[in-house]
């Protein structure tokens, strides 16, 4: 389903965070490869970016590729890697939907970051060709781990002689104009938040759905955007 886009709608300043879980497990129900779980994740990503734009949040934020899936079977990262590309050239339907590209990760030339470099130019050529958007904000985590962001952070204030303060520790995030996540959305009925932004969710609200990803649509969307006006 597409929603209609509503360009008067005002932002809300909300930002919405996603786990995006359980592409591996929609495609063995389907007695399908894990991959084509992974294609069918990448593209309802860009169905919920519609939805979210159309109920105005101002900030989306998706947890693309962790720190620790590098250990997958190597087939399977070099799918994940394709659909990145593929994600990151959406440009057009960005555009459209006046949509900027952000990026959380390893900075690509840090001890351990593994980005390979196709994935790399797809990242920064989105960000350039989208940076000129007003609208909302789509912060793809990618090579990401809060952990190593923080500890980063700590590092980077104490070669900078700084106090580590709340307000230092931010300032050294990954993005710090991303502002605290409200709504935490982990889909495929994991409780848990896998190393995903832990400073920025201190004080979001959860909802967890037994729904996988790729099966992620508006009224399920609905139901953890209501958590915030419980
Ligand atoms: C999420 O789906 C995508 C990534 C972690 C890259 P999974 O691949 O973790 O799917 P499940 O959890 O095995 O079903
Ligand atoms: C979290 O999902 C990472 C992403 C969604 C990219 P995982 O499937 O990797 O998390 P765990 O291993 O179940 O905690
Ligand atoms: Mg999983």
């Amino acid at each position: 389903m597409v929603l209609p886009m509503n360009a008067t709608l005002p932002a809300t300043g909300l930002h919405v965070a996603c786990i995006m879980d359980g592409n591996g497990r929609w495609a063995r129900r389907r007695g399908l490869p894990r991959t084509a779980g992974h294609t069918a994740g990448e593209e309802n990503l860009a169905e919920v970016v519609r939805i979210a734009c159309a109920r105005g949040v101002s900030y989306l934020t998706v947890f693309g590729f962790s720190t620790e899936n590098w250990v997958r079977p190597k087939a399977e990262v070099r799918h994940i890697l394709s659909l990145h590309k593929r994600l990151f050239g959406r440009v057009e339907e960005l555009n459209a939907n006046n949509v900027r590209i952000n990026w959380i990760g390893r900075p690509f030339n840090e001890a351990g970051a593994r980005t390979p470099a196709f994935v790399q130019r797809a990242i920064r050529q989105a960000i350039a060709d989208t940076a000129s958007n007003t609208g909302m904000v789509l912060t793809v985590a990618f090579d990401y781990g809060s952990r190593a962001e923080l500890l980063r952070a700590a590092q980077l204030c104490i070669s900078a002689s700084e106090p580590i303060t709340q307000e230092a520790v931010q300032s050294h995030l990954y993005s710090p104009e991303l502002p605290n996540v409200d709504l935490l959305i982990r889909t495929s009925g994991e409780s848990r938040i896998s190393n995903f932004m832990l400073w920025q969710i201190a004080n979001a609200q959860v909802f967890f759905t037994e729904r996988s990803w790729p099966d992620l649509d508006a009224k399920e969307f609905d139901s953890a955007l209501a958590l915030l006006h419980k």
